[in-house]
């Protein structure tokens, strides 16, 4: 079985979990992930109504290949005891929790859930100007709770730092990478945040192929025009992979055994590019087959 960390989630797709058409949509969607939301897309009158229609869809099926997960209300709000006890008790594979802002928060939640199948995975936004001094912290967490996957809150944490969402994002890029590497660091997986232009698909793309290249492992989404372009942004290219295919080839020639560095295509190649290589072949075949 291919361990949570390793899922292709290059499309993780929010939808309101109170929009009954969006939710049904989803079920066709080549999204990797579906995010039922009961949080901020959600008026308050409406929260109660979400929750159970997310339980209600999570039970029904039908999602095939994909992630499901529930993004529930900060446990302080007053749905957010409801939210993580009805998530609980569902199949869903993860539960995404809202303004996480140190390991405290983490073990408040992990005891909120002791009730929930073995393998509900806790997932949490980083969005919090609170959390940049813990992103280490937080992610260690990992090591010995359900945390398994961090997803950036770009536009919360533009309102916190009172910062402009502009395209080029470069309010946000020392925090993104900081996040990025802390994630790794801690065998987390990570996910940018979303691009609210979802008629702009040039613009979506841009900011997409900006995550990529920061290594996120993929892009939350708002809107289904997304979900195609970002798969082909995070999918590795035809060119990645024969990149990749010539480095493992070149390492396995007789004449390269036993070297570390050698020259691939006029450059220097060393066994670190052999394990990227290698991991680029791995993340398409888990692709392909979860297709
Ligand atoms: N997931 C699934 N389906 C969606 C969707 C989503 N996020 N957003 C829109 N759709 C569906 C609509 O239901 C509609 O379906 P229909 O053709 O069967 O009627 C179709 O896609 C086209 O929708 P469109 O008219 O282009 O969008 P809209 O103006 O109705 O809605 C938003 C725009 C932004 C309000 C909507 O896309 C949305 O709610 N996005 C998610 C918001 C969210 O969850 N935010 C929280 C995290 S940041
Ligand atoms: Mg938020």
């Amino acid at each position: 079985m291919t361990a949570p960390t390793d899922r292709p989630r290059r499309s993780a797709l929010y939808m309101p979990a109170s929009n009954a058409k969006a939710i049904a949509k989803a079920r066709s969607l080549p999204c990797d992930v579906v995010i039922f939301d009961l949080e901020d897309a959600v008026a308050p009158e409406f929260k109660a109504e979400a929750r159970a229609a997310a339980v209600a869809a999570v039970e029904e099926g039908g999602f095939g290949h994909r992630e499901v997960v529930i993004r529930a209300n900060g446990i302080d709000t007053e749905w957010g005891m409801d939210d993580l006890a009805a998530i609980a008790s569902t199949g869903a594979d993860a539960v995404l929790v809202p303004k996480v802002d140190s390991p405290a928060d983490i073990a408040r939640y992990e005891d909120a859930l002791k009730s929930a199948h073995k393998d509900m995975q806790l997932w949490t936004m980083i969005e919090t100007c609170a959390s940049v001094g813990n992103l280490d912290a937080i992610a260690q967490c990992a090591h010995n709770s359900r945390l398994s996957l961090w997803i950036m809150g770009t536009n919360d944490l533009a309102k916190e730092m009172r910062a402009q969402l502009t395209p080029c994002r470069t309010p946000f890029l020392p925090f993104l990478s900081m996040a990025v590497a802390a994630a790794r660091a801690h065998g987390v997986a990570i996910l940018d945040g979303v691009c609210n232009e979802f008629r702009d698909l040039e613009a979506f793309e841009a900011e997409a192929r900006q995550g990529l290249m920061f290594g996120f492992d993929g892009k939350s989404l708002i809107h289904p025009a997304q979900v195609e372009p970002c798969n082909t942004v995070f999918s590795p290219s035809e060119a990645d992979l024969a990149w990749a295919h010539s480095v493992i080839d070149a390492f396995a020639q007789p004449e390269n055994a036993g070297k570390g560095a050698i020259r691939v295509d006029g450059k220097m190649t060393e066994l670190l590019h052999l394990e990227q290589a290698q991991r680029l072949v791995a993340v398409a075949g888990r692709i392909a087959a979860a297709a």
